[in-house]
């Protein structure tokens, strides 16, 4: 998929992407978290339960609420949903404090596309969502055994919790990983500049 990169669009989602975003929940969490949670609750995922889901509340639009899309060429579908995040204010904050903290909820990418900076485009929309609806901090939940805590790091995400959940029918760890002020993450997403052409 190198090369296509340039061709993959990040927008908010409407209720009609429903679809699009349970296929990825579906495909990434069988792959993501295999070993992780129990094979027969990965086996049971119905992508058509959770389109359902998402329809209703990407219709609902929960006030401070947001899910962005990254939409990418498919040889099959011409385009297709690739990757979304979304967040909001803090369903349960970190820390106790006057000020307002927001929460990426969820970020799925397919493993096709890995690795291309669309993980960082992704997280760069929550971030600005979050920014423009007064939040001061931001900080999101990974499970402790997901590589995806190596990108949270990357992106300058500070360990500032840890705790032991149950889980889809597991125990499992998780750590919070906690961007304060939210211009950490800003600064760690922002687009890299335009190389100049040299002539
Ligand atoms: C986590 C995820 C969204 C990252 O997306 P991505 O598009 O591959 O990440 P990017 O290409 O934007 O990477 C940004 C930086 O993080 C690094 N990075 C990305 N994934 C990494 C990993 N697993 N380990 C180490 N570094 C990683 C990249 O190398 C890049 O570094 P750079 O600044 O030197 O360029 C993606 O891997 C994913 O969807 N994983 C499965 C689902 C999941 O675990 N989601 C998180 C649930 S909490």
């Amino acid at each position: 998929m190198t090369g296509a990169r340039s061709l993959v669009t990040v927008r908010r989602a409407h209720a009609a992407d429903a679809g699009g975003i349970a296929a990825v929940h579906a495909e990434v969490w069988r792959n993501a978290y295999a070993g992780i949670l129990p094979a027969g609750y990965l086996a049971r995922l119905s992508p058509a339960r959770l389109a359902a889901g998402y329809r209703r509340s990407l219709s609902l639009r929960e006030p401070g609420h947001a899910v962005f899309v990254a939409v990418g060429p498919d040889p099959e579908a011409g385009f297709r949903t690739i990757g979304f995040v979304s967040g909001g204010r803090a369903r349960r904050p970190l820390r106790d404090g006057a000020a307002p903290q927001g929460e990426v909820e969820t970020l799925y990418l397919l493993d096709d596309w890995r690795e291309q900076g669309v993980g960082r485009r992704l997280m760069r929309a929550i971030a600005a969502h979050l920014a423009a609806i007064g939040c001061r901090s931001a900080f999101v939940w990974a499970l402790s055994d997901n590589p995806s805590t190596h990108f949270y790091r990357r992106l300058a995400g500070r360990l500032a919790a840890r705790e032991r959940i149950a889980f889809a029918g597991a125990e499992v760890e998780q750590s919070a990983f906690l961007w304060s002020p939210i211009e950490a993450l800003l600064a760690a997403t922002a687009p890299a500049p335009r190389r100049e052409i040299e002539g």
